[in-house]
């Protein structure tokens, strides 16, 4: 089958350009002497999963307890959920899962260490916790500068029955601002990942000179992340401590996002969309207005710190370049709006290729993923989603 036969709105991922983002990636943790554990929120696919691993990934790193479940019960042995776990609903889904896999979690409030404690010394387990650090995203963690925090947090997870503490998580979901007023896109990414790597490890290195953890510094992880600051990421060493993972996700597909921060080129975004135009019409200026039957729905209107519109728009179906004539420049739920200022004619029933903003959000509409090469469809991967649960 040819990607021209495929119904629209279809979400496609380029085989190649897959393995390609995937290898790239492995050998970036393993120069630097890190292990990768990708963030399977990007593409939820236990198919791209088995591939990460296959060359090379430890672990997953996921973001709900439904990702958690499904590849625990997909074969993955090894889960860690960057996130802030709270209620003993999601504890006791957990625990479910500890027989067949390794579990951690994140932590970063007195009160999410003592509820997580509770559950799991209640119920005769230790489970592994990260305490989380933001670094300057200003999200979930212990703020990065209130080492006094940092110290007392830690010392509590350590003195908690039923928690484990296995080290320092943060995600410097700064890197996704973009460059300040006179910096370059390569600063901005460079000053985030630096931020990222230096600060985490300066609080890693505060609690052993506090004598915090009894741990010792060959097994205390130190796990940062994301996919623009690990673009320029060197790990370095303080004190004994490195970092010892790191958690990518977006990296197997790119987006446009990515391309507009300057952390990969249009050549590496391995996830488009495919649609059709099903109308068009000429607006009083003599610009040419396409629609096409993907909206919000499928693309969402996530922007991140793009300003030119919801895409990347491709030269057609197969052929991979930017069309410098084609603007998706607004979303309705089942429409992308298209203006064509010139040189370009495209009539009802063409189709329409493009990067979306953020492949994150747009595999999350989907429920499955179509894998080609080049214009033929090889393959058709299941996304996961949220499994039916039944109330205790
Ligand atoms: C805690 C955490 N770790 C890792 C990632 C992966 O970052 P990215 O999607 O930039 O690759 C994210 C992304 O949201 C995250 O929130």
């Amino acid at each position: 089958m040819l990607i021209d036969d495929l119904t629209t709105p279809a979400v496609l991922v380029d085989a190649q350009r897959l393995d390609r983002n995937i290898s790239r990636m492995q050998a970036k943790a393993s120069d630097n002497h890190a292990s990768l554990r990708p963030h399977i929120k990007t593409h939820k696919s236990v198919d791209i999963a088995q591939l990460q691993v296959d060359q090379g990934a430890h672990g997953l790193t996921v973001a709900t307890i439904d990702e958690a479940e499904t590849f625990v019960h997909a074969g993955f042995s090894d889960i860690r959920v960057a996130y802030p776990v709270i209620g003993n609903d999601k504890y006791e889904r957990l625990l479910n899962l500890m027989d067949d896999a390794r579990i951690s979690f994140c932590v970063d409030t007195p009160a999410g260490v003592k509820q997580a404690s509770s559950f799991f010394a209640d119920a005769g387990r230790e489970v592994e916790v990260l305490m989380e650090v933001d670094v300057g995203h200003g999200r979930c963690g212990v703020p990065f500068g209130k080492p006094d925090e940092a110290i007392q947090l830690a010392k509590q997870i350590v003195n908690a029955p039923g928690l484990q503490f296995a080290g320092l998580l943060t995600h410097a979901g700064q890197g996704y601002h973009g460059p300040r007023d006179g910096e370059t896109p390569e600063h901005a990414l460079r000053r985030a990942s630096l931020q990222e790597r230096d600060r985490i490890l300066d609080v890693a290195a505060l609690l052993f000179d506090a004598g915090v953890s009894a741990i010792d510094r060959d097994t205390f992880e130190v796990s940062i992340g994301s996919t623009p600051t690990i673009t320029y990421f060197e790990n370095t060493e303080r004190d004994g401590l490195t970092v010892t993972e790191i958690r990518p996700g977006n990296y197997v597909f790119h987006d446009a996002i990515q391309v507009g921060l300057g952390a990969c080129p249009l050549d590496d975004c391995a996830l488009t969309v495919l649609g059709t135009i099903v109308s068009k019409r000429r607006d009083d200026s003599g610009t040419e207005r396409a629609y096409i039957d993907a909206g919000k729905k499928v693309v969402t209107t996530d922007k991140g710190a793009r300003t030119d519109g919801y895409g990347i728009a491709l030269y057609n179906a197969t052929y991979m370049r930017e069309h410098p004539h084609v603007d998706i420049t607004g979303l309705s739920e089942e429409h992308g709006w298209l203006s064509i200022p010139g040189a370009a004619t495209f009539g009802v029933g063409d189709r329409v290729r493009f990067v979306p903003n953020h492949a994150c959000v747009t595999v999350a509409t989907q429920h499955e993923l179509v894998v080609v090469d080049d214009d033929e469809v090889i393959d058709r991967w299941p996304v996961a989603h949220k499994t039916p649960q039944t109330d205790a």
